[in-house]
């Protein structure tokens, strides 16, 4: 987040080297910011795993990746021959502490060929059960040895309920200061997640109205077309709850309900964002079904594809009690937001991929217009749509040409693909304020273990009654019917689904 960012010489060390993460994000992300010179002069990447490559092989497999997913499409062949350079692969075994100490002699190297002791960045992308063991050994080895200049980047899940993530986070104290630990949650990255704060605290608009006084609801929808693909395995355990709510999702409300920051720093905007989550009203056990619904896809279409139900997917237990969508009606106990409902919505296998927040401004108090045009009044609505359209949206009432006096709502759209070339990934932002030691954008270890509070007891009340209703949505919906039920209650409807079928 900072504007003057270049970092100085640094090794990567991605735990994980071969996975699906540094093929499809990590290397497409560190790539991009080398041709668009963002990466600092002397930089060096160690991928590790257990598989035999050598350098060559691992190179080449990345290159596939970069081909596949990266922004720039097919790399350059004078810039890959340049990044390739700096790409290594080390063969290790992450149980085993001689592998680590292995791998400092060439850290070493490094830094001798260089003449400077460069930044290390350990990029923890492993599964949890491997975080201690990995941690323990970086610091025995003697890899992490100057706190100002080593940092570690742990990628979600962390944790599986708010006690294992203390835990978790005492045991990598031990080792790393708060400030060299980045927690990723990658959808902070995110240009259009990052603008909130810009559309926010650089206008003097729109901050005024705000709050209680003008706002009637906000929704935020996270959707997927996707399944749960090759990760069933893994997501038997987590859910949509722990996927995406847990830290996606809450994240996103911290940044519209946040209070304005007095500075850009980093413990400043984490400070404000932690008070965010703390006034967020702790749901009673016996309140869960009232603010909360689970949902669980079945088989269905999905743009003229049929796909099978989350059931019968590869590592997914044919009896499975786990929500692949989860709808939570949350309240914010502060000034600012009382009895302001906050509806959160994600799912998978949904009608359309698309994430959104809308912030539902309150009717007009007293309509003085003809009686005929008063129900064709809107509430004034602003839309932020974060993927794949990428726009603001604000809707207001216009009169309509035309010598009567009719009434018609219009929108004044902010449209990024008209205004940048091209958005950089969120992995580029986060890896490169993680090179740059700024820890803004990242989770601080109160925000975690309290975003984890906030949905335990859902968690709690979900783990010990099964759902007898699963699955309870076609794969190519919006969602169970009682997500809809959830959020009538009040006179609301999910604004995203009303948008699709507006468009039809
Ligand atoms: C990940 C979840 O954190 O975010 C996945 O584990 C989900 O289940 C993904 O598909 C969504 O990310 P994005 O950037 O594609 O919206």
């Amino acid at each position: 987040m900072k504007t003057n960012k270049k970092a100085t010489p640094t090794i990567i060390v991605i735990f994980g080297g071969t996975g699906d993460l540094a093929k499809r994000k990590l290397i497409p992300a560190f790539y991009n910011l080398f041709i668009e010179n963002w990466m600092p002069e002397n930089f060096a990447i160690y991928g590790l795993g257990r598989t035999e490559l050598n350098d060559d092989q691992y190179r080449e497999n990345l290159y596939e990746g970069l081909a596949e997913f990266s922004r720039s499409g097919v790399p350059n062949e004078e810039q890959w021959n340049k990044f390739k350079e700096s790409l290594h692969y080390f063969p290790s075994n992450i149980n085993d502490e001689a592998s680590y100490k292995e791998l400092l002699k060439k850290i070493d190297e490094k830094d001798d060929a260089w003449d400077v002791r460069s930044n290390r960045l350990f990029y923890l992308s492993v599964s949890p059960r491997f975080i201690e063991t990995s941690t323990k050994n970086i610091s025995s080895s003697g890899l992490a040895s100057d706190k100002t200049k080593d940092r570690i980047i742990v990628e979600k899940p962390f944790g599986y309920d708010k006690a294992s993530a203390v835990e978790l986070n005492k045991m990598l104290t031990q080792t790393f200061d708060e400030e060299q630990i980045f927690r990723i949650d990658h959808y902070l990255g995110k240009e259009t997640v990052q603008n909130i704060l810009a559309f926010r605290f650089a206008n003097t608009l729109f901050e005024p109205l705000w709050n209680r006084n003008y706002i009637d609801s906000v929704q935020i929808t996270v959707a997927e077309e996707v399944g749960v693909e090759d990760r069933g395995g893994y997501y038997e355990g987590a859910g949509a709850l722990r996927d995406m709510i847990q830290n996606h999702l809450l994240q996103i409300l911290c940044m519209v309900a946040m209070e304005p920051p007095a500075s850009f720093d980093a413990e400043e905007i984490r400070n404000r964002k932690y008070d965010a989550l703390k006034a967020i009203r702790r749901i009673k056990p016996d309140e869960v079904h009232h603010y909360a619904v689970r949902g669980q896809y079945g088989a269905g279409w999905i743009k003229g594809e049929k796909v099978p139900g989350y059931r019968e997917e590869n590592g997914v237990d044919k009896n499975s009690n786990t929500e692949t969508f989860t709808a939570i009606k949350f309240y914010l106990d502060n000034w600012r937001w009382q009895n302001v409902p906050f509806y959160l919505r994600t799912g998978k296998r949904m009608q359309e991929k698309t994430s959104s927040i809308t912030i539902q401004f309150k009717p007009v108090p007293h309509a003085s217009f003809p009686a005929t045009q008063v129900d064709s009044i809107k509430p004034n609505r602003l839309t932020i749509n974060i993927q794949p359209q990428m726009d603001i949206r604000l809707r207001f009432m216009t009169k309509r040409t035309g010598l009567e006096m009719n009434l018609n709502p219009s929108e004044m759209i902010f449209d990024y693909d008209t205004g940048s070339k091209q958005t950089p990934e969120a992995y580029e932002t986060l890896l490169l304020d993680a090179m740059v030691g700024d820890t803004t954008l990242f989770m601080r270890s109160d925000q975690i273990e309290e975003a984890w509070d906030v949905i335990s007891t859902i968690q709690e009340a979900w783990e010990n009654r099964d759902s007898l209703d699963f699955p309870d949505y076609p794969a190519g919906s919006w969602g169970p019917e009682t997500a809809e039920a959830l959020i009538a209650r009040q006179g609301h409807v999910w604004a995203v689904n009303k948008h699709t079928k507006d468009k039809k």
